[in-house]
């Protein structure tokens, strides 16, 4: 019986990595075809690790690595675009992210508003909205406005919904949820007991967005740095040893081409 199961095993495997390299063998067209023609992943969040380290390999201030990762970034808002994605989440700036050196949060900062500001023809040409998740309060009111603005103007929207995570931290997302449902509680509009987890879904930054079919980290890394912790429960997982600035659209399509022929049994058998 377990020899049996050894088999059964050791052929899946061998399948699987038959389909892998047929997979890898496909230009960035053929993947797009390949996952256009099955059921597409209607959001994507992403960790975009390794601008640093992408600039460093080079010899480069790590800030040029993060000019890199935004034209990364608007491809890969393309590329989701392009195959139907509904939700694409990007974390591109954690609450751990102010132990950085003063100089590169600063220019960090002044990088992702110029982005937003500027890319606001392409989302409004493409009827993509912009929403930002996490704790805007503590961004740089400058900063704050800028992509404010942005978030306003493509309010109306009807196409993709990107997500900016910024100034995110999943654990206090959680804080927030729990006390907007503390709050609800001591108001006596929810009962202690009724608490649901619609109730804490609802309270999260992410109230009206569905949770994500598929969770990307580039750079190799294997954590989930505290990205949307209550979201990710039934994630399907990609990790990639590409740096962030290396990424691009034949690479998500790969990564959504393994999902497509994953079978996801949410706790199931
Ligand atoms: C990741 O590399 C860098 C970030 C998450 C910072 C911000 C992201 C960008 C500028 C990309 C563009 C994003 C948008 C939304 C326009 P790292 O600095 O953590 O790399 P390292 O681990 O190699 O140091």
């Amino acid at each position: 019986m377990r020899w049996r199961r050894g088999s059964t095993k050791a052929a899946e495997s061998e399948r699987d990595e038959r389909t892998a390299e047929r997979l890898d063998a496909l230009g960035e067209r053929e993947l797009a075809e390949l996952v256009r023609s099955q059921p597409v992943p209607a959001h994507v969040a992403i960790i975009m690790d390794g601008n640093g380290r992408w600039a460093t390999q080079r010899g480069y201030p790590r800030i040029a690595g993060h000019r890199e990762g935004v034209k990364t970034a608007r491809k890969i808002v393309r590329a989701a675009d392009a195959v139907g994605v509904r939700y694409l989440t990007l974390y591109a700036f954690s609450t751990e992210n102010w132990t950085r050196p003063e100089d590169e949060v600063s220019m960090l900062m002044t990088l992702l508003e110029h982005t937003v500001q500027s890319e606001l023809p392409e989302l409004m040409e493409r009827n993509v909205r912009l929403r930002v998740i996490g704790r805007t309060d503590g961004v740089p009111s400058g900063v704050r406005r800028g992509i404010a603005k942005v978030v306003d103007g493509t309010r109306a929207n009807t196409g993709m919904q990107l997500m900016m995570a910024f100034n995110y931290g999943g654990r206090d997302e959680l804080l927030d949820a729990f006390r907007r449902l503390a709050v609800e509680v001591r108001d006596g509009r929810l009962e202690p007991e009724a608490i649901s987890e619609k109730d804490v879904s609802r309270a999260l930054y992410t109230a009206d967005i569905p949770d994500p079919d598929l969770l990307i980290r580039t750079s190799g890394e294997m954590r989930l740095s505290n990205f949307l912790l209550w979201q990710i429960a039934y994630t399907e997982l990609w990790i990639t040893r590409d740096l962030w600035p290396d990424f691009d659209g034949r690479a998500l399509y790969r990564a959504i081409a393994d999902f497509q022929g994953r079978t996801r049994r949410f706790g199931g058998v």
